[in-house]
């Protein structure tokens, strides 16, 4: 077959991608007693999960025992502009606690309270500190202990193997192949459910949060499999990344920064945020700087800081100073945290943002604010799944984390991601495992669609002098930034749009040289098939929304719109065809829209 053999696994449970949600989800289908293999990219733990820094959202209660589950649903619902499934944030607030002290259980270390409970910081959108974290680590944390629990599960572990299509029997998928990365070889796995935590889409983008892996592999391999995604209009730019040097502009620059007392000012000094706070907000949020400061002074001052606004309001916030002439000399924010805190206290705090600025910038944030502006970090759209179960729409497919769409509707709060990986991994690990204990039959793959995926695959060698697919990639990545970027218009997206479909074409017709042994040539040629197809999906919903809300700002088209609050845009291909068509949220139910009457 394409010249050469190929070796084969069989699990019951393929979990397809091992950051947080995918190492939660292979912990909990291991725990139902069934074979389980999990597929990394890259190597184990190596993952954007990582980059959530500043923390887990959780109602823990621990300093603010006002603090619930239904509060933090709230805040949810309302950081995603009421567009999330009302179901899957429900869980989500009711669940996080849990999953937190669980993760305490398994040995994740946390900053403590003076009584030695776990701390919870501030972050933009919830009401309450409510973000229980490691210094600036937290991610990492995770992913830490995640890793350390889940290799005594007896997992089986295929590091830097590339997935490059889920096989199907009739409707239901059977199995995955790929290739090694290091060999070049191919790898065939069999399994009667599998689990896509690929996470997101952020390599689209030129200035990301992301690393080189987030190529949308996951959201791609459920469209070409039949599932339908929702939501892919709804992208997050992180307000605060580094901006300068140009080498690492992108860099997360966590929201804990300003959680922790860090505030935002425009060239000429001022707090620019003050005159950005959305009628949503306004009441709760304070209007002038004094205000503001007794809040950070003293937090059971009612009003909080707009410099804590979700990150849709910042991030744009943050792109009108820019662009009015009003940003810093490299086109960024100043984000000062030095003057209101000492020293001792920025360095324990955020140990990994202060080496971050002095190694990487020859900033010391204890003397100096840093520049900041917005970087892709987060898509909120991804495989519509069943909120309860995680399950696709494909049989024996299900999702979690950053690559499963509705948590978060148009925009995600910052540190919900962590107890989305957490709530959700575990949820689809679960279904993953039980669906694969009642599935009858073998498990049949059809030698043919193996056969095409690996002359596709090798296909670039043929092509020596063909297109180069790095260009395409910039090309790709520049489109998105410039056209598909925070402020979007008909034109522009018309525009990607025209460009997105002459890339594809000469994506065709990508060579690469050299051989199949670790040949990054010939991975982005093949990264450009994924990244090409979320792309299109992001643009083709972001036309079809005519309205702004959440990650999603049209300037032709600037206001929200309470028809368009009723709908999600749902995906899926049709033979080679994109389709879209638009879909009614599901009605949430009058004991939970009675909360959003509640002031508190
Ligand atoms: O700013 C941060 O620490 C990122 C957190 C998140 O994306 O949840």
């Amino acid at each position: 077959m394409a010249g050469d053999d190929y070796e084969s696994h069989e699990h019951d449970v393929l979990v397809i991608g091992a950051g947080g949600a995918g190492l939660r989800a292979a912990i909990e289908a291991a725990a139902q007693g069934v074979s389980v293999g999990l597929v990394c990219k890259s190597l184990l733990g190596k993952a954007h999960t990582v980059m959530a820094e500043g923390g887990i959202a959780a109602a823990l209660g621990n300093v603010w025992p006002e603090d619930n589950w239904q509060v933090h649903f709230r805040d949810t619902m309302r950081g995603g502009k009421m567009l999330n499934n009302w179901r899957m944030a429900q869980l989500h607030a009711q669940e996080a606690p849990e999953r937190v002290l669980e993760l305490e259980r398994w040995g994740a270390l946390f900053d403590r309270t003076k009584d030695g409970r776990i701390l919870q910081r501030d972050f933009g959108g919830h009401r309450y500190a409510r973000l229980a974290h490691v210094g600036d680590r937290t991610g990492l944390e995770m992913i830490r202990t995640l890793q350390y629990h889940g290799i005594h599960q007896g997992i089986d572990v295929y590091m830097e193997c590339k997935i490059e299509r889920l096989l199907k029997d009739g409707e239901r998928v059977c199995g995955a192949f790929g290739y090694w990365r290091e060999t070049g070889k191919f790898v065939l796995f069999k399994a009667k459910a599998i689990v896509l935590a690929t996470g997101g889409i952020g390599k689209a983008w030129k200035i990301t949060s992301n690393s080189w892996e987030y190529t949308g592999d996951g959201h791609a391999l459920a469209l070409w499999a039949g599932a339908d995604l929702i939501d892919m209009e709804f992208v997050q730019f992180h307000p605060t990344g580094m901006v300068w040097p140009p080498s690492v502009r992108g860099i997360l620059v966590t929201e804990g920064v300003r959680g922790d007392g860090g505030t935002l000012r425009n060239k000429n000094g001022e707090r620019f945020m003050f005159n950005y706070i959305p009628e949503f907000f306004k009441g709760e949020t304070a209007d002038n700087e004094a205000e503001a400061d007794r809040w950070y002074e003293d937090k059971r001052n009612n009003r909080r800081t707009p410099d804590l606004l979700p990150r849709d309001e910042v991030a744009r916030a943050i792109n009108t100073e820019v662009k009015a002439g009003r940003g810093s000399p490299h086109g960024g924010a100043f984000l000062d945290i030095c003057t209101r805190r000492p020293a001792d206290y920025i360095r324990k705090r955020l140990p990994s943002m202060y080496h971050q600025f002095k190694e990487l910038a020859d900033v010391d944030i204890t003397k100096e604010p840093m520049e900041v502006g917005p970087t892709c970090h987060y898509v909120m759209g991804g495989v519509r799944v069943d909120a309860d179960s995680a399950a696709a729409t494909v049989p024996g497919l299900f999702a979690a984390g950053e690559v499963a769409g509705g948590m978060h509707g148009a925009n995600r709060l910052g540190g919900n991601s962590l107890s989305d990986l957490l709530v959700f991994g575990r949820r689809a690990g679960l279904s993953a495992a039980l669906y694969a204990k009642n599935r009858g039959g073998q498990l049949t793959v059809d030698q043919g669609q193996v056969e095409a995926v690996a002359r596709e695959v090798i296909a670039p060698f043929d092509r020596a002098h063909g297109e180069n697919p790095y260009a395409l990639q910039a090309e790709l990545q520049e489109t998105m930034q410039t056209l598909v970027g925070i402020i979007r218009t008909e034109s522009e997206l018309r525009e990607a749009l025209g460009k997105i479909e002459r890339l594809k074409a000469r994506a065709v017709r990508v060579g690469v040289d050299g051989n199949r042994q670790y040949n990054p040539g010939w991975h982005t040629a093949l990264d450009l098939k994924s990244l090409l197809t979320v792309a299109e999906c992001c643009a083709t919903a972001a036309l079809e929304r005519t309205e702004s809300r959440g990650g999603h700002t049209r300037d032709d088209h600037p206001y929200t719109d309470d028809q368009w609050g009723k709908v999600n845009v749902v995906q899926r291909l049709e033979g080679a065809d994109l389709r879209l068509r638009r879909e009614a949220l599901p009605e949430m139910p009058a004991e939970l829209k009675a909360l959003f009457q509640e002031r508190k």
